[in-house]
């Protein structure tokens, strides 16, 4: 089965409002606070920039931001808000497209590194993060942990979210390490409306090998951006991996 591109200019007119949550201070603040840390006065490179949910505080912050995106239609978006010349964006595939210039700081955050779908790729994205580093550079992955223990044997199919109009639901790929989120959103007559993303599910430990190939080291592993510990009941984390000089 081929899932129609779930980054159309249907799903990126309705980013900003769906993922409403996302853009709340609590969640944003700590997160921008930290990456201009790590930026440490030089520049950052966002990887899959979308509508520019991170860079645009980010860049507020005194960051100058450049991104990487796929989609124009996400890109169209960004543009609604900021111009090229304040946040200049690449189009192409954050897994070999290349931005111009050097930059102190890599980031990819909202799960995205799960989009590339094989392993290869996902390699791939840490070794373009790499490229574009300065030595002793960061890339810093936001990354949910899988969900595997919610799957009992024999069952495929987890419900992740379920409120009041929308329903999440993922359906896993074992063999293959690939999971499939369906989000319906639906009012109160029979129509609904179905959104699909593939992903390829990734552990952390996987991610540390992925890094090492790229010349990484894991820096610091957290489970949110304000440094919470990171344990064996976290359901996302941030990872901090540093070139090595
Ligand atoms: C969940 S959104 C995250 C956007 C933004 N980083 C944020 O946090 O709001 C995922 C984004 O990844 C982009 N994307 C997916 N695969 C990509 C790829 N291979 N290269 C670059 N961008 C990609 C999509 O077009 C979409 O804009």
């Amino acid at each position: 089965m081929t899932l129609s591109d779930p980054w159309d200019s249907e799903t990126a007119k309705a980013y900003d409002k769906l993922d409403a949550a996302m853009f709340a201070p609590a969640v944003l603040g700590p997160m921008v606070d930290r990456l201009a840390a790590l930026a440490g006065g030089g520049r950052a490179l966002e990887f899959a920039i979308g509508t520019g949910r991170v860079a645009i505080p980010l860049h507020e912050k005194g960051v100058p931001v450049t991104g990487i995106e796929l989609s124009t239609a996400m890109i169209d978006e960004l543009r609604g808000k900021v111009d090229d010349a304040t946040i200049p964006v690449i189009v192409g595939d954050m897994a070999t497209a290349s931005a111009p210039g050097r930059f102190s700081l890599v980031y990819l955050v909202y799960n995205t590194i799960t989009n590339l779908l094989s392993q290869r790729e996902q390699v791939a994205c840490f070794r373009n993060a790499a490229r574009h580093l300065e030595a002793g550079g960061r890339f810093v992955l936001e990354l949910g942990v899988p969900d595997l223990r919610k799957l009992p044997p024999g069952q495929t199919a987890v419900v992740f979210a379920d409120q009041p109009g929308y329903i999440g639901l993922d359906t896993y790929d074992l063999l293959n390490q690939r999971v499939v989120s369906h989000h319906f959103r639906f009012g109160d007559d029979r129509q609904a409306n179905l959104l699909r993303s593939a992903h390829r599910y990734v552990w952390p430990t996987e991610l540390d090998l992925m890094a090492e190939l790229a010349g990484f080291e894991l820096e610091e592993r957290s489970a949110d951006w304000a440094g919470a510990p990171f344990t064996a009941e976290s359901g996302s984390h941030v990872s901090i991996y540093r070139l090595a000089r």
